[in-house]
C-alpha cells in the first residue's frame, strides 16, 4: 500500500474531511493507535491504516487476527457532535458504506448482518468496530474497519465462524489502495448526509441489504436470548423483532439464525 496512491484516489469531500493519512507496516491496532493520538491531543480527523496488526480488536472483546496483507485494517477518526442515540446508526452506516464501496468495485452479492457485519453467502467478509472517545468536551469517533482480502488457510481454521475473503469472491481483485480510498469516499459522503438527516435516509437501503429480513432469529445478549422474526431496522438503527409477546426494539447483542418456531 502507498499513502500517495490512496491520497490521489480520494474525493474532494474526503480530502476536506480527512486532514491526514497514516500508513503503518505494523501497529497493535489501528483503533488503539487512533485513540492514543486523541488522548495525546492529536485530534485532527485522520485515516490510520496498517498492513498488519499485532493486537487487532473485534467486537465484544474478541480479537481480530491481522497478518500482513491478509486484510485491510483501517480506522477513520473523526470529531463529531453526537446525539445520544447516534452511535448505533453510525455503526450500521459504516457497514452499509463498506458494502456500497465494494459494490462500486464490482463485488456484488454482499449482505449485511445487524449491527455491522458484511456477509457473502452467510460467511463473514468484514467487521466494524466503532469506538467513542471524549476529550475536552469534544466527541471523537473511531470507525474501525477490518476487511478480509486473502486469509491464509490456517487462519480460517482458527476463526470460530464461517469466513470468506475478497480473493475467494471477486473475479477482478482491486488493489488495496483502491479499496481503502473507495471505502473512505463512500463513508465520508454518507457521513455528510448522516450529519444532516441522521440514519433515517439510510434505513431503506440497509433493510434491502439485510440478510435476515423476515427471518426467524435469536438475539444473544450476555445471558439473555430473545427469539423473534426480524422486521429490519427502524429509523435509528434499532433492530425490530416480532416476538410472541409483541414488537421489541433491540439495541444490543448478536444475531443468530433461529431453528426454533416462534411459538415454542
Ligand atoms: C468485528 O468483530 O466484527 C469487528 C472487527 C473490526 C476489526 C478492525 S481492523 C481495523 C480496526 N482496528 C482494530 O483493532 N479493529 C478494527
Amino acid at each position: 500500500m502507498e499513502k500517495s496512491v490512496i491520497q490521489n484516489l480520494l474525493s474532494i469531500e474526503s480530502r476536506r474531511i480527512l486532514e491526514e493519512i497514516q500508513l503503518f507496516e505494523e501497529v497493535d491496532s489501528t483503533n488503539a493507535e487512533a485513540i492514543r493520538q486523541i488522548q495525546a491531543g492529536n485530534t485532527a480527523n485522520r485515516l490510520v491504516v496498517a498492513r498488519s496488526q499485532s493486537a487487532g480488536r473485534g467486537r465484544r472483546g474478541r480479537s481480530w487476527l491481522s497478518p500482513l496483507d491478509a486484510g485491510v485494517y483501517m480506522s477513520v477518526m473523526k470529531q463529531f457532535t453526537l446525539q445520544p442515540n447516534a452511535l448505533q446508526g453510525l455503526s450500521l452506516l459504516t457497514a452499509l458504506s463498506l458494502k456500497e464501496a465494494l459494490n462500486g468495485l464490482g463485488i456484488s452479492g454482499l449482505k449485511l448482518k445487524w449491527p455491522n457485519d458484511i456477509l457473502f453467502q452467510n460467511k463473514k467478509l468484514a467487521g466494524i468496530l466503532l469506538e467513542l472517545q471524549q476529550r475536552d468536551r469534544h466527541c471523537y469517533l473511531v470507525f474501525g474497519i477490518g476487511l478480509n482480502i486473502a486469509l491464509p488457510a490456517e487462519l480460517t481454521q482458527e476463526i470460530d465462524r464461517p469466513v470468506t475473503d475478497i480473493t475467494s469472491i471477486a473475479d477482478d481483485i482491486p488493489e488495496n489502495n483502491r479499496i481503502v480510498a473507495t471505502v473512505i469516499n463512500e463513508l465520508c459522503s454518507n457521513l455528510v448526509e448522516y450529519e444532516k438527516s441522521g440514519f433515517s435516509s439510510f434505513q431503506e437501503s440497509w433493510n434491502e441489504s439485510d440478510s435476515y429480513l423476515n427471518s426467524n432469529i435469536e438475539i444473544h445478549n450476555g445471558e439473555k436470548r430473545i427469539i423473534g422474526k426480524s422486521l429490519g431496522v427502524d429509523s435509528n438503527g434499532a433492530l425490530l423483532l416480532q416476538t410472541v409477546t409483541g414488537l421489541q426494539s433491540i439495541n444490543g447483542g448478536e444475531v443468530f439464525p433461529s431453528l426454533r418456531e416462534l411459538s415454542e
